[in-house]
């Protein structure tokens, strides 16, 4: 069976973008954020999208299994997420075991989170950078398959890091993705 990827994106789509510099094999994508950027960049390749808004707590399991479905029915074998901004449910991850994975701009377990960058600069570390893992049901804290270290320069602001950051991701996450899927 050969490999086809769904990508889940809430943002600009940068590291979208890399995957499909890089030649993947892309083949839906989807985000929470109706008018996400990421969006764009698939249908500018002719790449079938959707949006699946975030919803209220208790409809969170239904509308992870839609997004399943929407992935299922494209024939996608993995997942990616790109900035993807929301936590997966067990109706989503049940669907593609083990087969979920995730950039996250840090060194984990250390710093988790949706701000990352930020906890990074507070902390005052010298040194921090990008990891791709296995997504699981907690907040980035699946099996870390790649990192990449990162200096935090004097003066950096979150902007001028993450920016740093995510020249980063765009080697890590196609890297750790081809290999993932053998191609
Ligand atoms: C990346 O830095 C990723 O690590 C974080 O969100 C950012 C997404 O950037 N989770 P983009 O939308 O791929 O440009």
């Amino acid at each position: 069976m050969s490999a086809k990827l769904g990508v889940l994106a809430s943002g600009a789509g940068s590291n979208l973008q890399a995957l499909l510099d890089d030649g993947l094999p892309v083949v839906a994508v989807a985000s929470d954020v109706p008018g996400a950027r990421a969006l764009e960049r698939a249908r500018e390749r002719g790449i079938p999208t959707a949006a699946f808004p975030a919803v209220s707590p208790h409809d969170r399991t239904a509308r992870d299994a839609a997004l399943a479905r929407f992935f299922l029915g494209h024939g996608v074998t993995h997942v990616v997420c790109a900035g993807y901004m929301q936590i997966l449910r067990p109706s989503f991850l049940d669907r593609f075991p083990g087969r979920v994975l995730n950039v996250h701009p840090a060194l984990l377990p250390a710093f988790p989170g949706a701000r990352a960058v930020e906890d990074a600069l507070a902390a005052g570390v010298a040194t921090t950078g990008a990891t791709v893992h296995v997504v699981d049901e907690g907040v980035d804290t699946g099996p870390v398959l790649r990192q990449a270290e990162v200096p935090v320069h004097p003066g950096d602001t979150p902007e001028t890091l993450r920016a740093r950051i995510r020249d980063v991701e765009h080697r890590l996450l196609p890297a750790a993705v081809r290999e993932v899927i053998a191609v």
